[in-house]
């Protein structure tokens, strides 16, 4: 599947569930035309986040689904993706999101979402990546950017960031070299991907499209 060129400027939906550092980055990069992205939404899974606060500083638009205000998963699932489906997103960018996405959303947009992980995938993937990186003893922890399937973290992968583990380093450390990496990975990603689009063939993905 080849995601052709276009130089009008993308729309680009995230998704968070806590500080939204991600979403800066991203909010920040927006702001210079030629990056060719607009955050046209910002969408959080629970109440009180400062993501979206950072969203509603920039004036962008946003919404809270919490899976405890609807009946199942199935009826979240699907407020979820209508609510994001009406702001037409080009790409829908889980950057934080604490939550796995179910068949509806993956469904309405089908290979355009994205997730960030801060471990190489895949190894560590689930909640603790840093944590699980730095107690398993490995030298090189790091970021992944992938596509989302139904599976916990573990959709074909976009781009990976190395961040090696120091010797004086404590989970917490590591954590937030991590995130800076996993920050500036996004942004040039979601950049290029906007902007150039992007290619798959089985689980390989490429940017820029095929020529
Ligand atoms: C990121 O490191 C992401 O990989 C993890 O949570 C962090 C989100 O940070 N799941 P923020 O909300 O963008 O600051």
């Amino acid at each position: 599947m080849t995601h052709e060129r276009s130089h009008s400027p993308k729309r680009v939906v995230v998704l968070l569930s806590g500080s939204g550092s991600n979403l800066q980055a991203l909010l920040d990069a927006a702001s210079d035309p030629d990056y060719g992205v607009e955050v046209v939404a910002v969408g959080a899974d629970r109440g009180g986040t400062y993501g979206v606060k950072r969203a509603e500083r920039a004036g962008v638009p946003t919404f809270v689904r919490r899976l405890r205000d609807f009946d199942d998963r199935q009826e979240w699932d699907r407020s979820l993706a209508d609510t994001i489906a009406d702001y037409e997103p080009d790409l829908v960018v889980s950057a934080g999101f604490l939550k796995l996405f179910g068949p509806i959303m993956l469904n309405t947009f089908p290979g355009r979402v994205v997730n960030t992980h801060n471990s190489l995938l895949p190894a560590f993937p689930g909640m603790h990546g840093p944590r699980d990186a730095f107690n398993s003893g490995v030298k090189l922890a790091g970021a992944t950017l992938f596509f989302c399937d139904p599976g916990v973290d573990t959709g074909a992968i976009i781009a990976q960031v190395a961040v090696p583990v120091l010797d004086d380093d404590s989970v917490e450390t590591l954590t937030e070299r991590i995130k800076e990496a996993e920050r500036d990975q996004l942004v040039e990603c979601v950049g290029r991907m906007m902007r150039d689009g992007w290619t798959v063939e089985g689980r390989r993905v490429r940017l820029g499209a095929s020529s």
